[in-house]
């Protein structure tokens, strides 16, 4: 049965399903809230996207308040490398104090990862045949989803929960904001955004559909990622910013809605190059030449 009530305490850690946590951090003033999400399995833990350095101490907080040594943190997943969610690697380190630790990534993100000043061993997704194991037998499944937004970003499935971790997709901007996403059925076929048909003051859609306009490369990167998030047998979908999605037919819709955006990234400003000499390759070879 779902955990997910009203009246949520965000100074608390939030259990989503049984053993899984979100450990962020709600800033008012910020419109960009973080989630990372601790998974406690028995005496083992993993930390996926574990946040900011600015945040560390609030997300540490939420860390030990769910109950879990640290010391008993077995891995850090990072889905790709922005500092958002890894500036606080060292931090993590320090704390959790174990040299077994593990620090789980893409082959191309690791490479940019490692300048974080990491102390612990560094694995591959292809590595461990894109896979974590918990001792119970529990895994956790990754999912390559090529530039949306990184080249080397995935998607994390954890089957006991039903819990697919997908980093910056699925995340939103906005200072209005919600852990659970709020959709009635009449936002599925809402014709104008700015004209909520509930008289709700706020809609969360337009910041989830900019988001991914600002922050994917292209259509077809985002289309991409949506087809691989398709396949998988998920429940709920926990993004690294925005809101968690946890109802059926709110995931069908976002899913669609994301996968026919049009004008995402590069593709915003693409032209038409017909006739431009200036900015040409004929026309630098013809300046080149002149001099
Ligand atoms: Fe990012
Ligand atoms: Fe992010």
């Amino acid at each position: 049965m779902s955990r997910i009530t009203r009246n949520l305490n965000y100074s608390e850690p939030i259990e989503v399903e049984e053993g899984v946590f979100w450990v962020g951090f709600c800033d008012d003033e910020s419109g960009l809230h973080c989630n990372p999400y601790l998974i406690i399995d028995n005496d083992e833990a993993v930390l996926i996207d574990g946040g900011s350095r600015p945040e560390f101490p609030q997300v540490m907080m939420k860390v030990l308040k769910t109950g879990v040594n640290p010391h008993h943190i077995r891995a850090l997943i990072y889905q790709h490398f922005d500092p958002d969610l890894c500036g606080s690697i060292p931090n993590l380190e320090n704390i959790i104090s174990n040299k077994d630790l593990r620090i789980i990534s893409e082959k191309s993100n690791n490479v940019f990862i490692k300048h974080y000043y990491v102390t612990s061993g560094l694995l591959s997704i292809d590595e461990i045949d894109y896979k974590f194991k918990f001792q119970s037998g529990r895994e956790l499944s990754f999912y390559k989803t090529p530039y949306a937004h990184a080249p080397g970003s995935f998607v994390t499935f954890d089957s006991k929960s039903g819990i697919l971790f997908t980093s910056d997709l699925f995340g939103s901007y906005g200072k209005e904001w919600e852990l659970f996403l709020t959709l009635e059925k009449e936002c599925f076929n809402c014709a104008d955004y700015n004209d909520c048909p509930n008289k709700k003051d706020y809609c969360p859609i337009p910041d989830l559909l900019n988001f991914h306009k600002e922050v994917i490369p292209s259509g077809e990167a985002l289309k991409q990622a949506i087809e691989v998030v398709a396949k998988v047998p998920l429940s709920i979908i926990a993004p690294q910013h925005g809101s968690i999605i946890h109802k059926a037919d709110d995931i069908a819709f976002v899913c669609e809605k994301l996968f026919k955006l049009d004008g995402v990234g590069i593709d915003k400003l693409a032209h038409n190059r017909a006739g431009n000499d200036s900015g040409s390759i004929e026309g630098l070879k013809r300046r080149l030449a002149q001099k």
